[in-house]
């Protein structure tokens, strides 16, 4: 059996999620693990671990080709750097799990799509709902007509982020760009609730590998941090055959609800949960209720690796969540950012709170809550 050799670029921040799983094979992958690039390994933690287990550290992904090979390199370093680091790893015959969003500007992500298929190469987008069970086996319901015409979806996460949440890492967080001009584009949007409008697309998509592309009709954006982009968003796209689509998402609210997400179609209505017990479900017409699991167990949001590798050794199939699969939702992003400005609440609407080292606007969680339930 073929031994994947995979490198992780970006060992801090979300690199955490893959590292254990690198290093101590929890889901016994046919791989072994052939480095890490971090260019700030002095003051990442992680490396040491990584050293302590024998494996290198590079300070670039150029570094590393010029001593070892990699058939699968996984990408979580900042958006920033997605595009020409898939690019050179596709050029070194190396596959790709490049973590989400896929890039800041749906040309560069065009440019990783060329790429691959110059090279031969596959880069999949690490949008973790996709590569699930209970969703996959949704969409197949959905394509197969099950519930019928899709009327209407909406998608809602309301999470708390403070100013060390804005502050991390190399300092690229609510960024539109870094100092030397390369976009980063990073918001509540296009970041950390990104997984939940990309999954109203993919779901919606025609054929499992493909997304919807949704025209984007009216967004609000909002700000309560001192940031570049927006903190707080209400988006409205027309989905199939004009169907609405709701995306509200913020960090700015004073407490937390975990993403929610319906489907109301001609013959059935679909509903998720991550709040208490998270649960995908959906509920037909003559009162028939299906159960479709939790997408969001650790092995079910670890299956972006577990398939990714099983593919990359040959044994399985191609999982439906590549490049070309998240462009809708990058022309979506581009959308609000090219033609919808950002505004920042007012002094007077935003409380600091000492405690927590945030801000929030009193009363955003229940006006958002309402305009979820209104659709
Ligand atoms: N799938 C998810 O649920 C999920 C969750 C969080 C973050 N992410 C994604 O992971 C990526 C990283 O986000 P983060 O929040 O961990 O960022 P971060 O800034 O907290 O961490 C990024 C890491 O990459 C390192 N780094 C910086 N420049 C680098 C370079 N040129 N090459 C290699 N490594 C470099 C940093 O030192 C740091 O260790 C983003 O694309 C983000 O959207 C995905």
């Amino acid at each position: 059996m073929k031994r994947v050799r995979i490198a992780l670029s970006g060992a801090g921040g979300y690199g955490g999620f893959y590292l254990p799983y690198l290093l101590e094979n929890k889901w016994n992958l046919p791989m072994e693990f052939a480095g890490v690039v971090e260019p700030f390994a002095g003051r990442v933690a992680a490396c040491r671990t990584c050293e302590a287990h024998g494996v290198k550290v590079f300070d670039s992904l150029e570094s590393f080709y010029r001593e070892r090979e990699a058939d699968l390199v996984i990408l979580a370093c900042p958006i920033p750097y997605h595009a020409e680091q898939s690019l050179c790893a596709v050029a070194h015959g190396s596959h790709v799990l490049c973590e989400k969003p896929t890039a800041a500007l749906p040309a560069d992500a065009q440019r990783m799509a060329d790429g691959a298929k110059q090279a031969g190469r596959e880069i999949f987008v690490g949008f973790q709902l996709s590569f699930t069970g209970p969703i996959l086996a949704l969409k197949r319901d959905i394509l197969a007509g099950r519930y019928g015409r899709v009327l209407s979806a909406k998608c809602m996460t309301l999470w708390e982020r403070d100013f060390a949440y804005y502050g991390r890492g190399s300092g690229w967080a609510g960024k539109l760009a870094l100092p030397d001009g390369r976009p980063i584009r990073d918001s509540v949007a296009s970041n950390a609730t990104a997984h939940y409008l990309h999954n109203l697309l993919f779901l919606l998509g025609g054929t499992m590998e493909t997304a919807f592309p949704a025209q984007v009709e009216q967004a609000e954006l909002r700000r309560a941090n001192r940031i570049e982009t927006f903190d707080t968003c209400a988006v409205r796209l027309t989905g199939p055959e004009g169907a609405p689509i709701l995306f509200l998402a913020s960090h700015a609210t004073c407490g937390n609800l975990e993403p929610v997400f319906s489907l109301r179609f001609e013959h059935g209505e679909v509903f998720f949960t991550q709040n208490g017990t998270p649960r995908l479900w959906a509920v037909t017409d003559a009162g028939e209720t299906v159960e479709y699991g939790d997408p969001t167990t650790e092995e079910e949001t670890a299956q972006k690796l577990i398939r990714t590798v099983r593919w990359v050794a040959g044994e399985c199939e191609k999982p439906p969540c590549t490049v070309p699969t998240t462009m809708p939702f990058l022309h979506a992003m581009d959308a609000i950012f090219t033609d919808w400005k950002a505004e920042p609440y007012r002094e007077e609407e935003i409380f600091t709170d000492e405690f927590k080292g945030r801000v929030f606007v009193p009363g955003l969680y229940e006006r958002m809550v309402e305009r979820y339930r209104r659709g």
